[in-house]
Parts: C-alpha cells; sequence; structure tokens
C-alpha cells in the first residue's frame, strides 16, 4: 500500500462517474456542482477567518483597493455568484442578498440551461458567536429558450421541478450535501487536500425521530394548533415514543441537517405578527423541501407540499414544517385539521 486510500471518491469523480449512466447528459449539472463546491471551499476559508475579524477589521476597515471590508454574507454571495458566472452552467442567479435575479450576458452562460437560487449564507447571526452557518441552492432548468437573457418566469418555479438541491455546512467540519431525484449525498471537505469526498453515500432520513426544533420564545404567537402539537412534543415518554429532546440552533441548515441525520422534525411556523414565517421559499424551503423528500422525509407550509407551492416573487416566505415521515403525518393529524 502507498497509502493512497482508493475508496475515497471525490465530488468531481462522483458526479462525473454518475454521467456515465446517462450518455445523452451534457454534464453541465455536474459543472454547476463544480462551481459551487470551489466558491465553498472559497467561503470555508473566510468562515473559519471570521473571530479574526475584530483584530483584523479594525486594523483594516478599508481593505487595499480602498473598499470597505465586505460583511461575510456579501463575501459569500459575490463568490457563489462569480463561481457561477464563470463557469459554463449556469444562465443565471437569484440571491436572497439581491433585490433582484441577475441574468449573465456572456455568451456562454446565455446557452446555459440552468438558473440557480441560493441563500449564500444562511444563519449570518451566529457569525459573531462562532455557531456552524451554511450556504443553501437550488438549481431549475430554465424556461426561457438557450440563447436568450434569462427571465423572472426562469426562477420562480414550483419547488417540484426543481433539478437538483444542497447545501454547505460550514460546521465542526465542512460538509456538503446535495440531491438529484436519484439521490441524497454528502461529501466533507479533507482540509489537508482540499477535496469534498463523499462521505454520506444515499442519505435516507430515519422514518421516525425524537428530535423537533422550534424557537420557544415565539410560542405564544403561533397558531393554537401548532402550540398543541408542541405540547405533545413535550408530553412525549417511553409509552408514546417519547421522550423528545428539543434543539434549535438557529442556522436552518445546521438543524434541519442533524434532523436529516439523526430523525427530527424542524419548524417554523408562521406567527400572529408574521402569518408568512420569516423561511425564504426560494432560497431556503425549497431546497431543503426537495432534499429532504428525496430522503424519504416530508415538508409542507402547514397545508401543502412546500414543493407544490407556485411562487409568485423571488423573496416571498412561507411557513414551514419539515421531517422525519412518522413526525410530519403525527404533527399534519393536529394542524391538518384547521385548514
Ligand atoms: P439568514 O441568516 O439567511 O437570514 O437565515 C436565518 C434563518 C434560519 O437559518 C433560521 O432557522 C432562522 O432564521 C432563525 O430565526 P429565529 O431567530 O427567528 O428563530
Ligand atoms: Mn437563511
Ligand atoms: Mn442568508
Amino acid at each position: 500500500m502507498n497509502g493512497f486510500n482508493r475508496k475515497v471518491l471525490t465530488l468531481d469523480e462522483f458526479t462525473i462517474q454518475g454521467l456515465r449512466d446517462f450518455p445523452q447528459a451534457t454534464g453541465e449539472l455536474s459543472g454547476l456542482l463544480r462551481d459551487m463546491g470551489l466558491a465553498a471551499k472559497r467561503v470555508n476559508v473566510e468562515v473559519n477567518k471570521a473571530g479574526l475579524v475584530d483584530i483584523l477589521g479594525n486594523a483594516n476597515k478599508i481593505n487595499v483597493q480602498g473598499e470597505d471590508v465586505m460583511k461575510l454574507d456579501e463575501f459569500a454571495n459575490k463568490q457563489f455568484m462569480g463561481a457561477l458566472q464563470h463557469g459554463i452552467s449556469c444562465a443565471g442567479i437569484g440571491s436572497e442578498e439581491l433585490d433582484d435575479f441577475v441574468a449573465f450576458d456572456d455568451e456562454v452562460s446565455m446557452n446555459s440551461k440552468y438558473v440557480c437560487l441560493f441563500d449564500p449564507l444562511d444563519g449570518s447571526g451566529n457569525i459573531d458567536v462562532n455557531v456552524s452557518i451554511g450556504t443553501i441552492f437550488s438549481v431549475f432548468r430554465r424556461v426561457s429558450p438557450k440563447g436568450t437573457p434569462v427571465i423572472l418566469e426562469d426562477f420562480i418555479q414550483k419547488g417540484r421541478r426543481q433539478v437538483a438541491a444542497g447545501y454547505i455546512v460550514y460546521g465542526s467540519s465542512t460538509m456538503l450535501v446535495y440531491a438529484t431525484r436519484r439521490g441524497v449525498n454528502g461529501f466533507t471537505l479533507d482540509p489537508s487536500i482540499g477535496e469534498f469526498c463523499l462521505s454520506h453515500p444515499q442519505l435516507q432520513c430515519p422514518d421516525d425521530g425524537r428530535i423537533y426544533s422550534v424557537n420557544h420564545g415565539h410560542f405564544f404567537r403561533y397558531d393554537e394548533k401548532v402550540r398543541d402539537y408542541i405540547n405533545i412534543c413535550q408530553n412525549k415518554n417511553a409509552a408514546n415514543g417519547g421522550p423528545y429532546t428539543q434543539r434549535y440552533i438557529g442556522s436552518m441548515v445546521s438543524d434541519v441537517h442533524r434532523n436529516l441525520i439523526k430523525g427530527g422534525i424542524f419548524m417554523y411556523p408562521g406567527t400572529s405578527d408574521r402569518p408568512g414565517g420569516k423561511l425564504r421559499l426560494m432560497y431556503e424551503s425549497n431546497p431543503f423541501a426537495f432534499i429532504v423528500e428525496v430522503a424519504g422525509g416530508i415538508a409542507t407550509d402547514g397545508v401543502q407540499p412546500i414543493l407544490d407551492i407556485q411562487p409568485t416573487e423571488l423573496h416571498q416566505r412561507t411557513p414551514m414544517f419539515i421531517g422525519s415521515r412518522k413526525m410530519m403525518e403525527e404533527l399534519e393529524s393536529i394542524i391538518g385539521s384547521t385548514k
């Protein structure tokens, strides 16, 4: 043995191998994932330095180009947008950080078939306190003809039409998880070689779980049925499938990632002051709904599957309930009756 582990499959090798099953595939989607992986590595380096911002930032409020030091979510936005713009697979992007979508106007990009929507840094309130944050992305096939600039309709498609979706969690290790209709696979960044390596092949969300994740601070602003369900979670014991544990990080990426692996339910319901909830359909809810459904779980807004919502605008919000199939069925049996 020369120490080289042949069992290690990198993200690039994995997507290229997948192409063998589809002789008609152009490799554009693999290219897009590679671009996302590249940008993620750049963001990862900066996220890891986040604690230094005070000492570096103070000395350096203006960088060498005379620009203000960028906030991490703007930096991440720039990296993902730049990587996709310079690749060959993406005709335009929508980002939580930008008011409008961006149509790439160079010849190569305009001839690409995909558009990508992303939340460049999710959980940004956690950056300052060294808690895991993430990136979320969603890929659609454009509906406008190739060779022309993309239009709003390319982006505001039902989640059901996603071709792929994924997330990166910058945690105790950095992971990229992505789903196509063929399955969900997780790759862990090996920092020593700078490659995402397949570590969680064919992820399945456990059918049942014991973790519930919700912001209890909003409890009295949730509707009565949601409160009933939370009470049920709190009253679980050995006789009825419990006890449950409450876990809420406040970074959706980390919360849903944990529940996807361990089994659980994550909720961001509407509140009396914000009936539409907080999470953004196109950048947060759709991609996670796609990933979790492919993994065997369920995602709804309390009325219908997230993936069936017809979006009307890029930045619209939706209540969200997502997780293990059995827990979601119990939730639906409680909250379904009012809808
Ligand atoms: P973002 O940082 O992209 O604005 O998103 C944060 C989101 C989500 O990640 C998390 O689950 C939720 O906000 C937490 O909100 P609350 O603090 O209201 O619970
Ligand atoms: Mn977010
Ligand atoms: Mn964000």
